[in-house]
């Protein structure tokens, strides 16, 4: 089928099943316009715990379909393909988690959301790119903190805390490839674009970034700039929505691998498919998801 025939049929199948599309700023242009809310991790965790549709069709990435479960224990939880998973939250095992924080007693486990539910089960608080600046300054200062999974986003958060951390050694192998000398070639390339970048990046590109920020984030300070031209250090999907809501400016990647392939499963054709066969479902069980849920309300609430 052509785009437009299955864009017609997604609406005809989300009257009929009463589902809600959830779409991450990374995906495909064709998923991100297919979608009633497009944000990032924190912004789709808020909405997923709100909306009043029975069912969630979630165009992202597992973890993210996972926190909608256990945000929204009374809905049902599709994906267009079940193995678009996030490498970096396969760098952190529950059972090896559990023997860290047994192993430091009394300090605070920060978990970034890119984990799965079994992790943020043995977590004290989670946090997203957008607030795990907040989020950690939120915890009193006398406390020591274990940060998970990604090294990236904790440096960058000792950097602007000032707060020491001990950091879990994972990564995301999208982000990681993103070099400070192809950033700087980019620079001298157009001197007169700004350099935006996610925290998932190396520290040494972070270090020479105008702006660091969640994709939501990237995207809301491209729009209120006033300069006309950025250098956009994370995934290319982001390009869609920045491209799309800002005709008159100009943006430029400096990867050409800046993809995240488990990002770029989900298609058309298989979000169709998924409503349809009303399968495959992402639920957690109760009794993880009553776990999972504590350390993502106590997020939630610091705003
Ligand atoms: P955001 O929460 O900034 O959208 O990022 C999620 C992610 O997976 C980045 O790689
Ligand atoms: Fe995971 Fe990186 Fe893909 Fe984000 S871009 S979902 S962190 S692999």
């Amino acid at each position: 089928m052509r785009n437009n025939q299955l864009m017609a049929r997604l609406e005809e199948l989300k009257r009929e099943r009463d589902a809600a599309v959830f779409a991450h700023n990374y995906q495909i242009p064709e998923v991100q316009d297919a979608a009633d809310y497009i944000g990032d991790s924190l912004g789709l965790s808020r909405i997923a715990a709100e909306t009043k549709a029975d069912v969630i069709l979630f165009c992202g990435v597992h973890f993210m379909a996972e926190t909608a479960s256990i945000l929204s224990p009374n809905k049902k939880i599709l994906v267009p393909d079940l193995n678009a998973g996030c490498p970096m939250a396969d760098m952190v095992m529950p059972r090896e988690l559990a023997r860290w924080r047994d192993g430091n007693p009394g300090k605070v486990v920060v978990t970034y959301v890119n984990s799965s539910a079994a992790v943020k089960a043995l977590s004290d608080i989670c946090c997203t790119s957008a607030n795990a600046v907040q989020v950690v300054e939120s915890i009193p200062a006398d406390k020591e903190i274990l940060f998970v999974p990604d090294r990236n986003l904790g440096k960058f958060v000792m950097a602007k805390t000032g707060r020491r951390m001990e950091l879990w050694l994972g990564f995301c192998p999208t982000h990681e490839r993103m070099l400070v000398e192809q950033a700087e070639r980019a620079k001298a390339m157009h001197p007169d674009a700004l350099l935006l970048a996610h925290p998932e990046c190396p520290a040494d590109l972070l270090a020479i970034a105008d702006y660091v920020s969640s994709t939501t984030g990237i995207i809301a300070y491209c729009h209120e700039s006033p300069a006309r031209e950025f250098i956009i250090a994370t995934e290319c999907g982001i390009l869609h929505p920045l491209r799309r809501g800002n005709p008159d400016k100009i943006f430029h990647t400096f990867n050409p691998v800046a993809d995240c392939p488990n990002m770029k499963l989900n298609t058309l054709q298989k979000m169709v498919w998924a409503l349809e066969d009303m399968a495959p479902e992402v639920s957690v069980p109760k009794e993880l998801a009553d776990r999972a849920r504590l350390p993502i309300q106590r997020m939630l609430e610091i705003g």
